[in-house]
C-alpha cells in the first residue's frame, strides 16, 4: 500500500535527521569548545617582531590580520614560550580572569609601542613561566597562590570602586601584600590603563588635513541625546536628566528609551548637538568612553562625573554640568548656542590641536616596557583595598547637595 509505504519513509527520514542532530550534539560538546578556546588563546599577530619557529613563512593570515597556528604548531611553541625567563628575549605576561582578547603581542604591535617584546597567553597553565600576572578583580574567582619573587602581579581594574565587588578585594589572601602593581584608569596606578575608554592626544604633526565641519554642525537640528543602558543610579543621574528635559528637549535611547532609529552612531553624528556623558559613579579619574564617544562622533559632551575633565580634555571642548547652578541654567546656556551657529562651532576648535581615539592601548606598552625594566624595585601593596577604595580619593555619592 502506497500510503503505508510513504509513511515508513517518512519515519525513515526522520530519524535519520534525529541520529544527525544527536551526533552534531555530541560532537559539540566533546570538542569545538576546547578548539575555540585554544585558537582564542594562541592567536598570533604575523606583524609581529618576534621571531616565532611555530609559524612556518608561507601560512596565510585571516581576514582579522591573524595566523591560526594548528595542534603541532602551538605544541611547538609551548616550548618556546615555556623556557626559562632568561632563557628567553621576550617577557610572558599571563592575563589570569580576562574577558579581554588581548593576546601574543597584538595590543603592542598595534599600539606601535616601543617595546614589543612581550607575550600575552590566558593560558593558565603557564602561571610558573610568566613573569607579570595580571588579575582582573571583576571577573576573578580564584587566584594563584604560589608565586615566585620576581613576578609582578597586577591589580587590574576599568570599573570604578563603587562598581567593584567588595567580597573579592576584602578576601585577606588578596588583600594584604599580594599586588606588586596596579593597572587601572587610575592616575595614580602604576600603569594607567584606559583602553575602550579611549583618550584625546595632541597631535605632533602640523602637517595634519584641516577638516571643515562648518555643513556638519549647520545641518544638526536636535539638542540633546542620551544613550543610556542603566536607568537608575545611587547618583541620580536620571533626575537630573528629568529635570533637564523640563527645559528642553531630551532624547534617551536605549534600555530606558526608545531605540535608534538607524545606527546610533550616526545618527548622533549628523543630528544632536550634545551628549549627556553621565557616568554612572562620580569618582576621581572614572571617564569612560560616555565622553570620548561624543567627541568621536562630533557631538558635544555634557559631563557629569567625578574627575577633574580639564585633565582628559582641552578647555571648550565639553560642558559641566557643575558649572551650572541648576538645570535651568544650564538649558538657558544650550539654548543660546542651540540660536548661534558660531558660538556652537567653538566647541570644535580642538579639534585643530588633538585626535581623538576611541581604544587607548598606551597602558598595555608602559606594562611591556616595566616588565622588561630590571631597574625597577620589588613593590607590593600593604592593603589594595585601602589603596583603590580610599588612597587615591573617594567616590562622592550624595547627589542631593547638587539636584
Ligand atoms: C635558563 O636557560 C638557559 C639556556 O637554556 C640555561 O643556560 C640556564 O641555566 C637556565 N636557567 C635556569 C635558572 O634554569
Ligand atoms: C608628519 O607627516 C608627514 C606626512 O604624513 C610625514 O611624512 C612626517 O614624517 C610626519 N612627521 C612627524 C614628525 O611625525
Ligand atoms: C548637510 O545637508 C546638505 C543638504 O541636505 C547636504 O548636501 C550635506 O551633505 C550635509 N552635510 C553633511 C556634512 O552631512
Ligand atoms: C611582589 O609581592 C610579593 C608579595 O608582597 C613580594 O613577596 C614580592 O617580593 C614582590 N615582587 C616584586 C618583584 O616586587
Ligand atoms: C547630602 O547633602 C545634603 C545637602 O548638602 C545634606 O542635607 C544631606 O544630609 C547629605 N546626605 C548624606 C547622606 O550625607
Amino acid at each position: 500500500m502506497p500510503r503505508k509505504n510513504s509513511m515508513a519513509k517518512r519515519t525513515l527520514i526522520y530519524c535519520y535527521l534525529i541520529g544527525i542532530a544527536l551526533l552534531f550534539t555530541a560532537w559539540i560538546t566533546i570538542h569545538p569548545h576546547r578548539e575555540i578556546v585554544a585558537i582564542h588563546r594562541w592567536n598570533l599577530p604575523v606583524s609581529s617582531g618576534i621571531p616565532h619557529p611555530a609559524l612556518s613563512s608561507t601560512q596565510k593570515a585571516d581576514k582579522t590580520g591573524h595566523v591560526r597556528p594548528n595542534i603541532q604548531q602551538r605544541q611547538r611553541a609551548t616550548k618556546l614560550w615555556t623556557g626559562n625567563s632568561t632563557s628567553r628575549a621576550f617577557k610572558l605576561i599571563l592575563m589570569w580572569s580576562t574577558w579581554m582578547s588581548t593576546m601574543a603581542d597584538e595590543p603592542l604591535v598595534k599600539a606601535r609601542c616601543p617595546v614589543t617584546s612581550c607575550l600575552f597567553t590566558s593560558d593558565m597553565s603557564l602561571i610558573h613561566q610568566s613573569d607579570v600576572v595580571v588579575l582582573y578583580i571583576d571577573t576573578l574567582t580564584d587566584f594563584p597562590l604560589n608565586r615566585q619573587p620576581h613576578q609582578r602581579f597586577v591589580f587590574a581594574q576599568l570599573e570604578s570602586p563603587v562598581n567593584t565587588k567588595l567580597d573579592t578585594i576584602s578576601d585577606p589572601r588578596l588583600r594584604y601584600d599580594y599586588f606588586n602593581w596596579t593597572m587601572t584608569y587610575r592616575r595614580n596606578s602604576d600603569i594607567i590603563l584606559r583602553d575602550y575608554y579611549g583618550s584625546l592626544v595632541k597631535i605632533s604633526n602640523k602637517t595634519r588635513i584641516e577638516k571643515n565641519d562648518a555643513s556638519l554642525i549647520r545641518n544638526k537640528t536636535k539638542l540633546v541625546a542620551w544613550f543610556v543602558a542603566h536607568c537608575t543610579t545611587p547618583i541620580r543621574r536620571e533626575e537630573y536628566v528629568r529635570q533637564l528635559s523640563q527645559f528642553v528637549t531630551v532624547d534617551v535611547f536605549g534600555r530606558c528609551g526608545r531605540e535608534c532609529p538607524t545606527n546610533c552612531d550616526d545618527m548622533l553624528r549628523s543630528d544632536y548637538k550634545f551628549y549627556l556623558a553621565f557616568e554612572n559613579s562620580w569618582c576621581p579619574d572614572y571617564v569612560t568612553e560616555k565622553f570620548i564617544r561624543p567627541l568621536v562622533y562630533d557631538s558635544v559632551p555634557i559631563v557629569l562625573g567625578g574627575a577633574d575633565y580639564g585633565r582628559f580634555a582641552p578647555p571648550h571642548s565639553y560642558i559641566s554640568v557643575r558649572d551650572f547652578g541648576s538645570a535651568k541654567d544650564l538649558a538657558d546656556y544650550l539654548m543660546v548656542l542651540d540660536k548661534s551657529d558660531d558660538l556652537y562651532a567653538r566647541y570644535f576648535d580642538w579639534k585643530r590641536e588633538y585626535d581623538v581615539t576611541l581604544l587607548d592601548l598606551s597602558g598595555w606598552c608602559d606594562l611591556c616596557r616595566m616588565a622588561h625594566d630590571g631597574s625597577l624595585p620589588d613593590k607590593s601593596y600593604r592593603d589594595i583595598k585601602q589603596w583603590w577604595m580610599s588612597d587615591g580619593g573617594e567616590c562622592e555619592t550624595n547627589s542631593t547637595k547638587y539636584y
